[in-house]
C-alpha cells in the first residue's frame, strides 16, 4: 500500500494513501493528531475530503459530472427527474415496476397537512420563499413524526419529502399572490404537477406543455446532486448530530440560500436586469468584476471545483435557446448574458483564474421563461437538490461509523488572563 511520509520535528510518520475508483488520491490523516499532536488547517475545506462517498463523481479540471456513474449529459437527455432521484437514492436505475411504484408514491404523498396552510398564511407577505421553505420543512417533523427505522418506512419518508417540498413551494407562491391553493393532481407527472400547481387558476386554466415539462425535468436533473458542496455539507454536518432528516434538510435549504451558493441564480438575473436598466456596457461590468476595491463579482461565474466550463451550464445554455424559441419569446437578458460570457472568456483575469460560467449563469433565464418569479429561483434549486441531500444524509446514516462532525481550530486569541470585577473597570 502506498503511503505519504510526513517529517515533523525530526520524526517521520507514514500516512496511508487512499485512491478512489476514478483515481482521486487522498492522504488519510484520521490518526494524525493522535500520532503527532498536530492538526491540519484548511479554511473553506478546499483540500479536505469529509467522507468517502459512492454517489456523485466530479472532475473539475475535465468538466465531468456523473451520478452513480452515469454522465449527467445522458440523464439530462434521456431520464426524468423522478428516475434520477431514484438513481441517487438507490444507487441504480429503477425497474419499470419500481418506476411506477415510485411515481404512485409521489402522488400519494403529495398533499400537505391542511393545518400547515395556516403557517404559510401567517408569514409576512414579503418573506423570502427560501426562509419559508426552510421553516416549513423543519415543521414537517411535527406533522409527520413517524420516522421508522425499517428500510421501507425510511423510503416512505424520502419520497414524502420529495413530493411535499414541491407542493409546499407551489403553495407558498399561491398564498404570496393571495390566490387559492391548487391541489396536486394524480394524473400529472411530478414536473407537470408542479407547473400546474404554480400557474393554474379558476380564471385562467393552465395548459401543461410537454416541452416545458421536459425543460423542468432537465433543470431539476442538473441540480440533483453535486457531492460535498456547502449545503450538502450542511446536511451531513447537521445530520451527524443525529437530528431527524427534516431538520438536516432544513439546514441544507438555509445554506443553499446564500448568493455564493444556490442564491446565485437569483443574483444573476438581478445583475442582468441591472445591466439592462442602467445601460452599463459589458466592458464596464467586466471592469468592475475585476476591481479588487469593488465588492461586485460576476454572478454565475467561477466555481470551487470546476476549473473549466461547468458541464451543467453547457446544457442549461442550450436549453435557454430551446425554451425561448419554443415560446417564441425573445429575452433581452439572454443576449446580455451571452455577450458578458464572450467578453469574460477572452479576458486574461477570467482566463488566469479559470473562471467560467457555472450552472446558475443561464438557469435563471430558463426559469423566467417558465414563468417562475425571481425570488422563487433558489427554491427551484432546492427542490432539485433534495434527492442529493437525502442520498448524502442516507449514506451517512447507513454508515455504522458515522462520526459526529467536529472540526478543530487553531486558537489565536488572548492567553490566559484574570477576570476584573465590574466595579474595578473603567
Ligand atoms: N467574479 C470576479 N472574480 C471572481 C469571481 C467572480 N464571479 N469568482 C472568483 N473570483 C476571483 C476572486 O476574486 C479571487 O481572486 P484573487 O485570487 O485575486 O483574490 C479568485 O477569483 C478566486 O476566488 P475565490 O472566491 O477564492 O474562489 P472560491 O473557490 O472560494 O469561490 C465561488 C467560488 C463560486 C464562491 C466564487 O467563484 C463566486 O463568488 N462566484 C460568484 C457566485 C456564484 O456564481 N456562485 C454559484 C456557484 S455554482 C452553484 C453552486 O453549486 O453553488
Amino acid at each position: 500500500m502506498e503511503t505519504a511520509k510526513l517529517i515533523l520535528e525530526g520524526k517521520t510518520y507514514e500516512l496511508p494513501v487512499i485512491v478512489g475508483t476514478e483515481g482521486e488520491k487522498a492522504i488519510d490523516i484520521t490518526t494524525l493528531r493522535q500520532k503527532t499532536g498536530y492538526i491540519t488547517l484548511d479554511p473553506g475545506y478546499g483540500n479536505t475530503g469529509s467522507c468517502i462517498s459512492e454517489i456523485t463523481f466530479m472532475d473539475g479540471e475535465k468538466g465531468i459530472l456523473r451520478y452513480r456513474g452515469i454522465p449527467v449529459e445522458q440523464l439530462a437527455e434521456k431520464s426524468t427527474f423522478v428516475e434520477t432521484a431514484f438513481l441517487l437514492l438507490n444507487g441504480r436505475l429503477p425497474s419499470q415496476k419500481e418506476f411506477i411504484s415510485t411515481s404512485v408514491a409521489l402522488n400519494d404523498y403529495s398533499l400537505v397537512h391542511e393545518d400547515m396552510q395556516i403557517f404559510f398564511q401567517n408569514f409576512p407577505r414579503r418573506a423570502h420563499p427560501m426562509g419559508i421553505l426552510s421553516s416549513m420543512v423543519n415543521a414537517l417533523k411535527s406533522f409527520y413524526p413517524e420516522l421508522d427505522n425499517t428500510l421501507e418506512e425510511a423510503n416512505k419518508t424520502y419520497l414524502r419529502l420529495i413530493s411535499k417540498i414541491r407542493t409546499m413551494a407551489a403553495m407558498s407562491y399561491k398564498i404570496s399572490k393571495g390566490q387559492k391553493v391548487v391541489y396536486p393532481r394524480p394524473d400529472f407527472s411530478y414536473c407537470a404537477n408542479f407547473l400546474n400547481m404554480m400557474f393554474d387558476s379558476p380564471v385562467k386554466p393552465y395548459n401543461v406543455d410537454p416541452d416545458l415539462v421536459q425543460a423542468l425535468n432537465v433543470f431539476w436533473i442538473l441540480h440533483a446532486d453535486h457531492e460535498q458542496n456547502c449545503s450538502t455539507s450542511a446536511v451531513r454536518v447537521v445530520g451527524s448530530g443525529r437530528v431527524n432528516i427534516y431538520a438536516a434538510i432544513s439546514a441544507g435549504i438555509a445554506a443553499l440560500w446564500g448568493p455564493l451558493h444556490g442564491g446565485a441564480n437569483q443574483a444573476v438575473i438581478e445583475m442582468l436586469m441591472d445591466i439592462e436598466q442602467s445601460g452599463a456596457t459589458i466592458d464596464e461590468v467586466v471592469k468592475r468584476a475585476k476591481d479588487k476595491n469593488d465588492d461586485f463579482r460576476l454572478m454565475g461565474f467561477g466555481h470551487r471545483v470546476y476549473k473549466t466550463y461547468d458541464p451543467r451550464a453547457k446544457i442549461m445554455k442550450k436549453m435557454c435557446d430551446t425554451v425561448l424559441s419554443k415560446l417564441k419569446h425573445n429575452d433581452p437578458l439572454l443576449d446580455i448574458a451571452k455577450r458578458l460570457e464572450e467578453v469574460a472568456l477572452t479576458d486574461s483575469y477570467f482566463i488566469d483564474k479559470n473562471l467560467y460560467p457555472n450552472v446558475d449563469f443561464y438557469s435563471g433565464i430558463v426559469l423566467r421563461a417558465l414563468g417562475i418569479p425571481t425570488n422563487m429561483f433558489t427554491v427551484m434549486f432546492a427542490i432539485g437538490r433534495l434527492p442529493g441531500w437525502i442520498s448524502q444524509w442516507k449514506e451517512g446514516a447507513e454508515d455504522p461509523d458515522w462520526k459526529i462532525s467536529r472540526p478543530r481550530q487553531i486558537y489565536m486569541g488572548e492567553n490566559v488572563r484574570d477576570y476584573i470585577p465590574l466595579n474595578e473597570r473603567k
